[in-house]
């Protein structure tokens, strides 16, 4: 043992002794020992420090980024009391299995999930799921984790307490059991989608973003049942300025609601906050929620408690939350500091964080999430298609081949004369020209309560457009509960490819562009097939409309990556016994059933 002989060794077993409920905690980080008792206060996590306590601090000193920098490390080294014993080092470090994982208690999940990162959990449902229903279930509901699951007991979760600090310092303990007995049950349907929902279309389109590369699938919906946050806001004492009489020029004593913050904290120390004004507004519908889609709240979603904040930004909703403090500061926490907040395009990989203003209500988005073509809809591959299909006295004709006359009339197809060129381009021989159907589906959403007015759809990368048919999930009583229009709007569309006419700009042309034979006055004729751009956007109720390019609105930190959904879907080519064709009906072909978008994201 050749190391700095002054310090003194310590046997694991030892250290061990020294954990949360000694009142004299030691970690240790690679071969050496701290105690960080005096550190516990200062520490700006909070005394989740603690949860390393009488063993390696490693595992939790990896999630936090801010570890990272050489300050940190310093500020622990100020700690140092003596170094591991080298009778249990392996390799100058303590063995594997003696360095705790704090996920092992994480839940199992669904399998159908494509995880992004394990430890911590963070995963999104495939396309073919997301919003196959319109109320995600429960174990395909996108996962967020930043840190582990913490464990409440199934027996104590009643006990489970909620503390509440108003500005004058008051605090007030709930439990969950009074929670529920005290204030009335409310139910909201509310999409939570996190600021990093499409992060990877931002990378693709216009540069290196950081952050985990979610798909289209960082966004799910639910019924969450709960009670009002400003219900139990008010029982706790909380007394501000009624919000009218800021416009009266009334002198009260009272602080003004708009100047406060509701800071929220999550058992692991994960913690941000809204605007009190938020929590107070009664068409607000801020939820501290125990329920999910009619099921207690899942490990993952924040049993025993969360707060749902419809509209907002999902990094507000807390999960697994045991403290709110109301506050004339937004949380200290990192996740509201130095997170969840986006830049302009010159502001580079180091942003001015203190400048930017936090995310709160999310800006309007869509995005495509399933793509049929040619046989795929004649055959009946399209879900969707079938349900209207049953509605219109079958459709379904000649050996399981889909009726799309009969499905014209429920979903909009395309009428022949909106698929035309524009002057111009090529010229357009109808005659010669072979379509094919083309299904298309996905959600459409916007922040803030405020509802999808319409879905535009392009064929054509964004030359020409058509709108999709808006699905009315809502429209049954009972379907649908809060004040506002929390939750997505699944859209669906049914047109036309003009197959062999598609548009030849040098951009939209690929080696998968292939020549296809028709007979036309029984004279062979060689058309070229082109790949084309699928494209989506969608305009909420206050006319915000989703811009058009992500290099426009492109920010290094890749949250709010809401431009024009674009899928690039080609034709593929095949030599067969009639020579050269063209399958889009293979399944192999991109956009059949959407799966290698999938594949994408999970690579
Ligand atoms: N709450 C706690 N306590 N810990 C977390 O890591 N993640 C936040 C938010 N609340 C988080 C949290 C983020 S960034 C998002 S997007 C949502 O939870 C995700 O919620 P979900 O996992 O239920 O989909």
């Amino acid at each position: 043992d050749d190391r700095d002989p002054s310090l003194p060794r310590f046997r694991l077993k030892d250290i061990r002794q020294h954990d949360a409920a000694s009142g004299k905690p030691w970690v240790t980080y690679e071969d050496k020992v701290y105690d960080i008792t005096d550190w516990i206060a200062a520490h700006p996590g909070g005394d989740v420090i603690l949860r390393a306590a009488g063993a390696s601090i490693e595992p939790y000193w990896n999630i936090f980024s801010i570890h990272k920098s050489t300050h940190v490390r310093e500020i622990l080294d100020q700690y140092l009391i003596g170094l591991i014993d080298v009778a249990d080092l392996v390799n100058g470090r303590p063995a594997a299995e003696q360095i705790e994982d704090p996920f092992k208690e994480d839940p199992v999940r669904d399998s159908r999930l494509i995880t992004h990162t394990v430890k911590p959990r963070n995963a999104e449902p495939p396309n073919e799921e997301l919003d196959r229903e319109f109320q995600t279930p429960n174990g395909l509901f996108y996962v967020r984790n930043h840190m582990w699951v913490p464990v409440i007991e199934e027996s104590k979760s009643y006990d489970h307490g909620l503390t509440i600090e108003l500005p004058d310092g008051e605090t007030r303990t709930y439990t969950l059991a009074e929670l529920k007995e005290r204030f009335p049950t409310h139910k909201v349907t509310a999409v939570l989608q996190c600021s990093g929902n499409r992060r990877n279309d931002m990378t693709r389109h216009a540069g290196k973003t950081n952050g985990l590369q979610w798909g289209v699938g960082a966004i799910s919906n639910a019924e969450w049942e709960g009670v009002r946050l400003a219900d139990v806001l008010a029982d706790a004492g909380l007394k501000v300025a009624d919000a009218t009489s800021t416009t009266r020029s009334l002198v009260t004593d009272d602080p003004d609601p708009n100047s406060l913050h509701v800071q929220l904290t999550g058992l692991e120390a994960y913690g941000s906050s809204i605007p009190l004004s938020k929590a107070l507004d009664p068409s607000g519908d801020v939820l501290l929620a125990f329920g999910m889609n009619g099921q207690t709240l899942p490990r993952d979603h924040g049993y025993p408690l969360r707060a749902v904040v419809p509209g907002t930004v999902a990094a507000r909703s807390v999960k697994w939350l045991s403290k709110i403090v109301v506050s004339d500061e937004e949380s200290p926490s990192q996740w509201q500091r130095r997170d969840y907040k986006s830049f302009g395009p010159n502001e580079g990989s180091n942003p001015d964080w203190d400048r930017a203003v936090s995310i709160q209500e999310m800006p309007v988005t869509s995005a495509i999430t399933g793509v049929w073509v040619g046989d795929c809809v004649r055959k009946g591959r399209v879900a969707w298609l079938s349900g209207a299909r049953s509605q219109h006295g079958g459709g379904k004709q000649d050996g399981g081949v889909v009726d799309l006359g009969a499905a014209e009339r429920k979903v909009g197809f395309t009428p022949q004369d909106r698929v035309k060129h524009t002057e111009g381009e090529a010229p357009h021989n109808t005659k010669e020209t072979s379509t094919e159907p083309v299904a298309v589906q996905g959600y459409a959403y916007s922040g803030g309560g405020r509802g999808i007015a319409r879905v535009d759809i392009s064929l054509d990368g964004g030359k020409t457009w058509d709108q999709a048919e808006l699905l009315d999930d809502c429209s049954k009583p009972g379907a649908c509960f809060g004040n506002k229009k929390w939750t997505w709007r699944r859209w669906r569309y049914l047109g036309q490819l003009p197959g062999l006419s598609l548009p030849a700009s040098s951009s939209d042309t690929t080696d998968e562009d292939c020549e296809s034979t028709i007979s036309n006055n029984r004279k062979d004729i060689k058309i070229k097939k082109h790949c084309t751009t699928l494209v989506v956007k969608a305009t909420d109720d206050a006319y915000n409309a989703q811009p058009e390019s992500h290099a426009a609105i492109f920010n290094a930190r890749g949250n709010l990556a809401t431009a024009w959904h674009r899928v690039r879907i080609c034709p593929k080519c095949t030599t067969n016994s009639d020579g050269k064709g063209v399958v889009w009906s293979t399944g192999e072909t991109y956009g059949c059933g959407f799966k290698k978008e999938a594949e994408a994201v999970r690579d």
